[in-house]
């Protein structure tokens, strides 16, 4: 850097007099020399370098019979009910991508990533769309309701759209930077956005994927019809693909797609046993080529006497494809597919994709992945697969429609491979609260303490208790229990109850409420149990949504609802044992019913949650107001339950760095619950099992886990003990 004295005495005046320093300085005081570049407020080049371990919570696996295990040659080993236990398994991974991302990058699972030969292809769909992506419809009946977005969920709407498009990009930009970093050499990246941020991804693609660029893609999602044809510009009926790469070495498949019907029309023609054939030029074949033609019937004479190839139509490829998509349509309401998920995109979209930038046997992650679109599409084509979404309702949408997947492939006959549910395990305090990250280091801090204690005391005024001291874990007192609250914008984890757990017992505490606003999968019962051998009464409750409502507060509605309950009874014949689930219990609540009739307008009607229960409130006309209860009995609340007959069989392993830098397996205590047989809602189906299959045992003791997810999603497991053949 060479600056002039002139220049040098004018920067000195400007931060004398703590001024800002003029843009043209930004060119001269770094040494970049990138040229062209996106810039914001906030970009900066520090990406997370957290690592968080990942806890494996389930493993599911449609068990294959004697016959299908022996065309199971491609997975790995099979133990004796069938189900993979050796080889690549696919993750299903439940939190912020963020995390995620630079967990899988810095982490232990990266060997693993890099055996399998690295991540070859990604393809991402961010919510581009502000607005459309957290409220859920869900059924109850005859009657659909929208479900609102979890607090965590909406803290991470806020952390995408708090400031509009800066906050998008900043958000997307880190996200990419650590996906370039986790992409094979050989790997591709598809980012598909539409009209509102094309223009600013594919500058952030550029920097990040210097020489990447390889097409801008234009996917027709729908003809233009009704009042959008209309409107004051051209309809905005497409959606924008952007395909990067890493290296030169990248894979790639050319794409063809089917000749038009008009095309066909114009160019072929039948011939005597009517299959469709057209001439085309000779090129530059050499003589011995042609001979071979003539030997074949291949070659056609022209009337003036030129020879010409004879080409058929089902030798064909189809037409090569360009950037233009507009054979694909949209997920429509009737489709196969159709997973109600509302940003849901075709199976055909990313199958294309797929095919062109990966081989078999290769891994394909989506870090955004919604309903699992690419996840079902990557198994049917034989690639392994890594997935992640933030929402619990998103999850668990891909988990069904996995199992979908897997039984259609055993029908059919395919190889299939066993997925895990995993969650991102340990948060630290300073991820939790939306602490600005453009602030420097000390003022991050304090802003930090300053929101976590104004979080905290929200949290302890809307339940009455008064907040403590001198304590690691816990921040308040009620009557006489202490409580622990949660983080606002993660789920309280295995972790943050085993510190609070430890503390209970170094101080000789037993009585202890811990307040959170989402739950780890798989958290419950068994950590309560773990509690109450240790002589703690541990309660954990639902921060409900509307701590945030003053009034509410004020006039003492905030309900801390307990977590859900379930009752099973074993049935036993012989020695076998099926499951039947007796009851299930949740204590919801999203709005009330006192208030919805208080702001309707007559003729007008609202669905509301209170205390576990769907209510439907009617206004009539006249202002008289009727209470319609949807949930009718408790199996309304139940989506999906499955069974692992064999709970404790399957350790949870982890590796960790060993004081030599070494990774090694460590079992971290737990066990995996194993989804061994499992009945829920389908779009098309709406019934549900309530009795398993029978599952026969050799005499002896023996846990079995019943796992059920409720229909916002939210999962609760119980676990039972069975004798099997005894007195
Ligand atoms: C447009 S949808 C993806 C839809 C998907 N392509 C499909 O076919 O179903 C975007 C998804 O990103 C998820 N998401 C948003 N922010 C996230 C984050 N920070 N980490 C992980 N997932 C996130 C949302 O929950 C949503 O499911």
């Amino acid at each position: 850097m060479k600056l002039t004295d002139n220049e040098i005495r004018d920067i000195d005046r400007y931060l004398e007099s703590g001024k800002s320093l003029p843009d043209s300085y930004r060119f001269l005081l770094f040494g970049d020399k990138r040229e062209v570049e996106l810039v914001w407020n906030g970009k900066t080049n520090e990406v997370s370098t957290v690592v968080l371990p990942f806890q494996i919570i389930e493993q599911v696996d449609e068990p294959r019979e004697e016959k299908d295990k022996k065309m199971q040659r491609t997975i790995g080993d099979f133990d004796a009910r069938g189900r993979q236990n050796k080889g690549w398994t696919n993750k299903l991974i439940w939190g912020d991508n963020k995390l995620i991302l630079s967990s899988l990058k810095n982490g232990p699972l990266r060997q693993e990533i890099e055996k399998q030969g690295g991540i070859k292809l990604i393809y991402i769909d961010p919510p581009f769309d502000i607005g459309a992506d957290f409220s859920m419809d869900i059924e109850i009946g005859e009657e659909s309701f929208t479900k609102e977005p979890s607090i965590i969920e909406q803290f991470a709407y806020n952390d995408t759209w708090g400031r509009g498009n800066d906050s998008f990009i900043t958000m997307i930009y880190e996200r990419l930077v650590l996906m370039h970093d986790l992409l094979a050499d050989e790997g591709s990246i598809y980012v598909h956005c539409d009209w509102r941020l094309n223009s600013l991804i594919r500058i952030i693609l550029d920097e990040i994927f210097p020489e990447g660029y390889r097409n801008e893609i234009f996917w027709r999602r729908q003809p233009v019809r009704g009042a959008k044809a209309t409107s004051h510009q051209y309809a905005r009926n497409t959606d924008v693909l952007l395909f990067y790469v890493k290296s030169e070495k990248y894979v790639w498949n050319n794409a063809y797609k089917p000749y038009s019907k008009e095309f066909i029309e114009s160019k072929f023609r039948p011939d005597e046993n009517g299959r469709l054939w057209r001439d085309s030029d000779l090129g530059d074949y050499s003589e011995s080529s042609i001979e071979q033609f003539e030997q074949n019937g291949r070659i056609y004479i022209t009337k003036s006497g030129k020879k010409r190839l004879i080409r058929y139509l089902d030798e064909e490829k189809g037409e090569a494809v360009g950037t233009i998509w507009d054979d694909i349509p949209e997920v429509n309401s009737m489709a196969e597919e159709r997973v109600d998920y509302p940003t849901q995109k075709p199976e055909a979209l990313v199958e294309r994709i797929i095919k062109a930038s990966s081989n078999e046997g290769d891994l394909v992650a989506d870090f955004f992945c919604g309903s699992g679109t690419t996840l079902a599409v990557a198994e049917k084509l034989g690639r392994k697969w890594i997935g992640s979404d933030l929402g619990k309702f998103a999850i668990h949408t891909t988990r069904k429609r996995m199992i979908g997947v897997q039984r259609e492939m055993k029908n059919a006959g395919n190889d299939f491979r066993a997925f895990e549910i995993l969650n991102l395990g340990k948060y630290e305090r300073q991820h939790y609260i939306g602490v600005n990250e453009n602030l420097r280091d000390e003022e991050k801090r304090k802003q930090l303490e300053k929101k976590d204690a104004e979080y905290v005391d929200l949290i302890l005024s809307a339940y009455r208790a008064e907040p403590v001291k001198n304590f690691e874990t816990f921040h308040g007192k009620k009557l006489n229990r202490l409580i622990a609250v949660g983080p606002v914008n993660l789920p309280v984890t295995r972790l943050f109850v085993e510190e609070v757990i430890n503390e209970c017992r170094q101080k000789y505490i037993t009585k202890v409420d811990v307040l959170g606003f989402e739950f780890e999968m798989g958290l419950f019962p068994a950590v309560q149990e773990e509690a109450k051998s240790k002589g703690i009464d541990l309660a954990l409750k639902y921060i409900p949504r509307d701590v945030f409502d003053k009034k509410a507060i004020e006039k003492n509605q905030v309900v801390f609802h307990d977590v859900s309950y379930i009752e099973v009874t074993p049935h036993y014949k012989d020695n076998s044992v099926a499951i039947e689930l007796s009851d299930f219990s949740v204590h919801y609540n999203q709005d009330n019913a006192e208030k919805a009739a208080a702001t309707l307008k007559g003729g007008k009607n609202r669905i509301v949650v209170e205390n576990g229960q769907i209510i439907k409130v009617i206004k009539e006309k006249s202002g008289i107001v009727r209470h319609v209860q949807l949930t009718q009995s408790w199996t309304d609340w139940i989506d999906y339950w499955s069974v692992d007959f064999d709970f404790e069989s399957k350790q949870e392993i982890i590796r960790v760095k060993n004081v030599d830098g070494d990774f090694e397996e460590q079992w971290t205590g737990d066990y995996i619950f194993e989804n061994e047989w499992q009945s829920f809602r389908t779009k098309k189906d709406r019934s549900l099992e309530l009795t398993s299959i029978y599952k026969e045992y050799s005499p002896g003791r023996k846990k079995i886990a019943v796992k059920v997810v409720d229909i916002f999603g939210n999962d609760t497991m119980k676990i039972i003990e069975v004798n099997i053949g005894g007195k």
